[in-house]
């Protein structure tokens, strides 16, 4: 049986990576050797983007050309824009962010090539073009008509302009461009996990990312902001949060935006989207950072008296009361942690494919321990069907009911 410590590839280093760490006792998120708050207050996604593709931070010219070929990129072909139109208006965004994905090949030329710069060409396709999915599905989707993506403007601003098809203001852009940096990367999570291991099989670009979009749409992992901001409109005002909370943790249930694998303290992106939410609810006069606050204090305090530990907010917990207060629909929280995640993916992709340094990657392939059926060496009898039937009629009733 496996050790419990290693439950989910706990404590198991599979790979080498020079694109982030993580200090989970002392909160710091490092991309290539800079503290993502030096980033946040001095960086914009554009050269955060860079520096995770190419392992340093751009001269001016490098990232001209960088942020004029991330432009480039944005429009998408119009048969997957067609497609788009065709899919039924109840499809859950992820889905469809996958599928566009999963497109892309058939219109790129340059398919057979699997170099390096074949790989940053991609990366940036990918970047530039995931935003304008997005946008468009959510438009798409409530009848409105796809705008085309701006000819420049930072990222963020794109993005914004594209879903809601009037500019943003600069200080919506400006919380935007930090919300993207803050999750850009963050090493062998799930997602990114995926996406490498997928890479490791020597699939391509597209086929790793659509798949760390799969990965990242479920609860525990992006799709926790959605949940948590389901909670705040079921908890409706602040002066609920203690009971809700309360009452969710004693039925065993989960706070979303609470608690982490790797974190033992609070994750430094929550500490810079609990500034950004704090800021607009002031502005905008809503109540959902203040209901956030709560539910956070009244976590820790149950799982001080229940469990002798504290759990920490972790990068969903005010990312959800943010972008609610940016009037972004709900659904679209996880959507929006791919845009910024499209990244880190890529450069992870691109570092499994072509890592320079001895051990290189190799194709992913883990043990299990099997504790299934067990008849001794030989294996078991194998029964006809026909005699199966009769052997054990209680137990096919019950199999054909389920
Ligand atoms: C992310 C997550 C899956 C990590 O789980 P983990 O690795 O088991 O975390 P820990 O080892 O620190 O958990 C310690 C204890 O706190 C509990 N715990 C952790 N997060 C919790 C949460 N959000 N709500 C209630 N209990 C939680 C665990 O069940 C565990 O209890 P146990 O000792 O009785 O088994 C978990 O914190 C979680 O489900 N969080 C909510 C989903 C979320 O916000 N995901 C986004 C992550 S960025």
């Amino acid at each position: 049986m496996i050790d419990a410590r290693n439950i989910g590839l706990r404590n198991i280093e599979v790979a080498d990576t020079k694109i982030s760490s993580i200090d989970g006792d002392n909160g710091k998120l490092i991309y290539r050797g800079y503290d993502i708050l030096d980033l946040v207050n001095h960086s914009t996604f554009e050269e955060t983007a860079y520096l995770l593709i190419f392992g340093e931070l751009p001269n001016s010219e490098e990232l001209n050309d960088f942020t004029e070929r991330m432009t480039e990129a944005r429009s998408l072909p119009s048969p997957i824009l067609r497609n788009l139109v065709n899919r039924p208006k109840r499809a859950d965004p992820m889905d469809v962010i996958q599928s566009a994905i999963s497109e892309l090949p058939d219109y790129d030329l340059n398919m057979g090539e699997d170099s390096k710069s074949a790989n940053i060409r991609r990366a940036i396709t990918l970047i530039g073009k995931i935003p304008t999915i997005v946008a468009a599905w959510d438009r798409i989707r409530h009848s409105q008509d796809v705008v085309e993506p701006l000819e420049e403007g930072s990222h963020a601003e794109n993005f914004l302009r594209l879903l809601r098809g009037e500019h943003p203001t600069k200080e919506e852009a400006k919380i935007f461009d930090i919300s993207l940096i803050l999750h850009a990367e963050h090493s062998f999570n799930a997602s990114t996990f995926a996406a490498r291991e997928i890479a490791s099989t020597r699939a391509h670009m597209y086929a790793s990312i659509a798949g760390a979009v799969g990965a990242l749409s479920g609860e525990l992992h992006g799709g926790a902001n959605v949940q948590v901001m389901k909670m705040l409109l079921e908890i409706g005002e602040s002066g609920n949060a203690r009971d809700w909370v309360r009452n969710r943790l004693n039925e065993g249930g989960r706070i979303m935006g609470m608690g982490h694998a790797v974190y033992r303290t609070t994750d430094p992106r929550a500490e810079v989207l609990r500034t950004l939410s704090h800021i607009i609810s002031k502005e905008r006069n809503t109540k959902w950072f203040e209901i956030t606050q709560q539910v956070e204090k009244a976590t820790q305090e149950f799982m001080v008296a229940n469990k002798g530990q504290s759990i920490y907010a972790n990068v969903d917990l005010y990312s959800a009361s943010l972008y609610y207060s940016l009037n972004i629909p709900l659904d679209l929280n996880t959507p929006i942690f791919s845009i910024a995640r499209a990244a880190g993916w890529t450069a992870h992709v691109i570092e499994e494919k072509f890592a320079e340094a001895a051990p290189k990657p190799a194709l992913y392939r883990p043990k299990a321990s099997y504790v299934g059926k067990y008849c001794g060496p030989m294996g078991c009898e194998y029964i006809p069907i026909t005699n199966r039937l009769s052997e054990d009629s209680d137990n096919n009733e019950n199999r054909k009911r389920t």
